[in-house]
């Protein structure tokens, strides 16, 4: 059993087995994995919403409450616990950072400031987080305990459960742009690595030298537990960042160094063994975040996406627009239940804003039902011109230029934070030819250039069956031609000639 990231012309795929595979995943609330009987619970939720893959996070405190002393146990339930429902793990390894704090590094570590100092804001003003200048002993000690997490899956994880890793998890420098410690002041004097030139950080980076300067320790450091653990077990490994909330936000207010994608050479230079630089998107222009991480030289992975009410269109919009390989909303198993829900007795401590309904949920269910059949069968327009993603983001319809046609999507209803939105996908196998899917739109058309009118040949309705195969229902027409969706998602076939 294998998964590997391959990219070839710009376009990527997270291939396993042998096959192309999307992410159709949640990501569980930070404690869900810590009580197998809580994480089997959620676990059933995620399923029940159409997950073919979930992000569980496995935490250093627990996996080596003292030092070089292991208990997997928790390991074992995620993929086990996976498995038993059909969907994919990517273990995600709360290690020395998370959200720029050390607050899963284990108590031995926390408790000994002498060999894990910790990070300073100005001079002598110590913060929650481990310095990244302690001569490399957090390194170490995180480097091993993911590399023994990382073995145990490959022994235990014979039929492929697992097929990626995300390492750390929004880590970055809060309170200030650059580590004040003494040690870290006589790195940043030292000037710049070799390898990403000579002289001071301030002649490469200039206002940003801070901040290439915490991006360089901060990959170097990911980088190298990343090494570790693919070197256990070689699964794609990827870096998830705490985006610049606004634009007059400076480093230090935003996570100093972390993965983002204005720091992408230094992360890529430090850390050759993270594959892909991830968002967390929990800004309201989710379009224009995926279409800065979506590149030829990085695939689109949204590990943590906001569970709001257009949670299942945004799902369309990345995987039709981009090829995403991986779309997460952040907290799955409360997906759905209203603001802050208890779930089998323990309180969610993380609401997101505009949580999404019960109807919300219903219509992700469903549309991650449906792109499991669909995205195999569009697998080669993902991630090309060949396949446009649709995406209500206002009351103005959307036009779209696909296989010599002018496409427009109307949306059915008006746009609101609290109201389910329109999302969808439009893929052309062959001219001529379309895919239309998606919800809460109807489509007009025209040629995309000269006079004539475009004329609908054939428009089936249908599904996909367990092995994929297209089962063609109703084909229609009178009444019924044209394309229109509801707010429960689905999928037509068409074809087009122009008059
Ligand atoms: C972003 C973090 O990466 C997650 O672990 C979680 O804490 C969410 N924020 C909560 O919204």
């Amino acid at each position: 059993m294998t998964a590997s990231l391959t990219s070839a012309d710009g376009r990527h795929a997270l291939v396993v087995d042998g096959r192309p595979l999307r992410l159709l995943a949640g990501e569980l609330h930070n404690s869900a994995a810590s009580c197998p009987r809580h994480l089997a619970s959620v676990l059933d939720r995620a399923a029940e919403l159409g997950c073919n893959a979930v992000i569980v996070p496995l935490s250093w405190e627990l996996v080596e409450p003292a030092e070089g002393e292991w208990d997997l146990a928790l390991v074992d339930a995620a993929l086990a616990g996976c498995r038993a429902r059909g969907m994919r793990l990517v273990p995600l390894w709360f290690g020395m950072y998370k959200n720029a704090h050390s607050s899963y590094a284990p108590a031995w570590v926390k408790s000994d400031l002498r060999r894990f100092p910790r990070a300073e804001t100005a001079p002598g003003r110590r913060i929650g987080a481990c310095s990244l200048f302690d001569g490399d002993e957090g390194l170490r000690a995180d480097a091993r305990a993911f590399a023994r997490v990382m073995a145990h899956i490959r022994d235990r994880d014979r039929d492929g459960t697992a097929v990626a890793v995300q390492v750390e998890n929004e880590v970055g420098l809060l309170g200030a742009p650059r580590d004040r410690s003494p040690a870290a002041e006589a790195a940043f004097a030292a000037g710049l690595p070799r390898e990403l030139g000579q002289g001071a950080w301030e002649s490469r980076f200039g206002v940003r030298a801070d901040e290439a300067f915490m991006a360089w320790h901060f990959a170097r450091y990911v980088g190298a537990v990343a090494a570790a653990g693919r070197a256990a077990h070689d699964l794609p490994a990827f870096a998830n960042a705490w985006l610049v909330q606004h634009a007059a936000e400076s480093p230090g207010e935003y996570p100093s160094g972390g993965p983002v994608i204005h720091m992408q050479e230094v992360w890529r230079a430090a850390a050759p063994a993270i594959q892909a630089l991830a968002p967390d998107i929990y800004l309201d222009d989710f379009a224009a975040v995926c279409a800065a991480y979506a590149r030829p030289d990085n695939p689109l992975i949204i590990p943590e996406a906001r569970r709001d009410e257009h949670v299942s269109a945004k799902a369309w919009y990345a995987f039709g627009q981009h090829g995403a390989l991986c779309y997460a909303p952040f907290g799955i198993e409360s997906i759905g239940l209203g603001e802050n829900p208890p779930i089998d007795g323990v309180v969610a401590l993380a609401p997101v804003s505009h949580e999404s309904t019960a109807a919300g949920a219903a219509q992700l269910a469903a549309s991650y039902r449906l792109l499991r059949g669909l995205l195999p069968a569009i697998e080669a327009q993902l991630g090309t011109p060949r396949c446009r993603g649709l995406l209500q983001t206002g009351d103005e319809a959307q036009p779209v230029v696909l296989g010599g046609y002018r496409f427009i999507a109307r949306w059915n209803r008006p746009w609101g934070r609290r109201s389910l939105a329109g999302g969808g996908l439009i893929a052309s196998p062959r001219d001529g030819e379309f895919w239309i899917a998606g919800h809460g739109f109807r489509i007009e058309v025209a040629p995309a250039t000269g006079p004539g009118q475009a004329e609908w040949l054939a428009i089936d309705e249908g599904a996909f069956a367990a092995d994929g195969a297209w089962l063609p229902g109703r084909r229609l027409n009178g009444d019924e031609y044209g394309i229109r969706f509801g707010d429960a998602p689905g999928v037509r076939r068409a074809r087009l000639h122009t008059y």
